[in-house]
């Protein structure tokens, strides 16, 4: 029996991608194994979304020369979005590949192996996993929009959305495999929308599964958080009160360059929608856009304030190759990129504390994932005095913050 070894790179709909593509493995008669050295086959999942991230996964292709080398019969499967994006032109420099396998294909993954010629007729079963608390669940890939400094929609394509009637097959299985939270996975994924279902229909029949305790989603767009979204999250217990909304500048000019399809003030809006519904609201947001002034940073870190964002991460801006804002010319450089970065890290670090701060005193339900931890709606860590069955529910009153963590009695 082969044994495969699967590095993933990115974010988690890499990770989503990467359990995807094993069990098309799995099913060819692969096993799955935690040790490198012990495998056949490497399957590496890839990211290009920052040219660091595509370095990475290019400078670890490159170090399995080696390991294919160790031993005879080995097979380098790369696959994802650095794949899709360098394509065919990788076997020339790293003639040791087998198979290239870019992320437009994932849903042909399993045509894409059997063409191969390289896995015969031996056939294998489901894949065995461990059961968790928390799992993904795709429920749309691919991104409609054109944000100017974004490659994603060239590597990933067009969105589309799974049937409903799939995405619940597979939070049932999920749930009989003993898993708690559902995590709904797509691009863009609150532009979910399948034979009149919307997303905020998708998230209510996702929580009325018996079994599931939790459900969150990422990433959403702001455009598509509309009232009824806002209010489903609200009324339905089971929908976490926590939002990850990527903002990405609180500049109008650098929006509107960016083409993100909203202003500030509008964006302001709906987070605090989100927020009177209880919500918290975390953020991604770039730095060093072409451009961007010290006017711009300023109304970013304004938003920031405004919003009082629980979390943040924050980005250089990197030129993507054949995106539009690769070719801008007013690059700001690095140094100011580095100095406007530290005060946004700081500024974040801030609010990151006050948002556990300001949980001391209430009660919260913890879903427990570990047997001293676990997350309370809104995302935020509780540590508990006594051991906890993980995946159980436990509502607890939070003592004391240390700005990172929640302590509860
Ligand atoms: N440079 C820097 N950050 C980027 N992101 C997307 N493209 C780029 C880029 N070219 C960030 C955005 C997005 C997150 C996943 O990655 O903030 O929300
Ligand atoms: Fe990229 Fe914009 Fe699509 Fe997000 S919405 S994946 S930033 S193009």
């Amino acid at each position: 029996m082969k044994k495969v070894f699967v590095q993933t790179f990115g974010c988690q709909m890499n990770v989503a991608d990467s359990a995807e593509m094993l069990g098309a493995l799995v099913a060819r008669g692969a096993k799955e194994t935690a040790d490198i050295d012990d495998a056949d086959i490497i399957l590496v999942n890839t990211c290009t979304v920052r040219e660091h991230a595509e370095h990475k996964a290019v400078s670890y292709l490159g170090r399995l020369e080696k390991w294919k080398a160790a031993r005879s019969g080995r097979v380098i499967i790369f696959a994802g979005c650095a794949a899709q994006r360098l394509g065919e032109k990788l076997k020339k420099s790293y003639p040791f590949l087998d198979i290239i396998a870019g992320a437009k294909g994932i849903e042909n993954f399993g045509g894409v192996l059997d063409e191969s010629g390289l896995f015969g007729a031996e056939h294998g079963g489901d894949i065995i996993k461990k059961s968790t608390v928390t799992d993904f669940v795709t429920v749309m890939r691919g991104c409609d929009f054109q944000c100017s400094y974004c490659i994603v929609p060239s590597v990933r394509g067009p969105v589309k959305c799974l049937p409903p009637k799939d995405i619940l097959a597979q939070v049932k299985m999920l749930v009989a495999r003993g898993v708690k939270e559902i995590v709904l996975l797509g691009q863009t994924v609150n532009a979910y929308k399948y034979e009149g279902i919307d997303f905020a229909d998708l998230l209510e029949m996702v929580a009325a599964e018996p079994g599931v305790e939790r459900v969150r989603f990422m990433s959403p767009h702001p455009l598509y958080i509309t009232p009824k979204l806002v209010d489903v999250i609200k009324n339905n217990p089971k929908i976490a009160k926590h939002v990850h909304l990527p903002a990405q500048s609180g500049s109008d000019k650098i929006l509107k360059d960016m083409k993100r399809g909203y202003d500030a003030k509008t964006l302001l809006d709906k987070i605090n929608a989100l927020k009177n519904a209880g919500v918290l609201v975390s953020t991604d947001i770039v730095i060093g856009y072409p451009g961007e002034t010290e006017e711009d940073f300023n109304d970013t870190l304004k938003l920031v304030d405004a919003a009082k964002f629980s979390f943040a991460y924050c980005f250089k801006f990197s030129p993507r190759a054949d995106t539009p804002a690769a070719s801008l010319k007013n690059a700001v450089p690095d140094k100011e990129v580095e100095k406007r970065l530290d005060i946004l890290l700081n500024k974040i670090k801030g609010l990151a504390a006050a948002a556990y701060d300001s949980a001391v005193g209430t009660r919260q339900e913890v879903l427990v994932e570990t047997p001293y931890k676990g997350r309370t709606s809104g995302n935020l860590w509780v540590k508990f005095p006594s051991k906890q069955q993980a995946g159980n529910v436990v509502t607890v009153l939070i003592k004391r913050s240390d700005g990172t963590l929640l302590y509860s009695e």
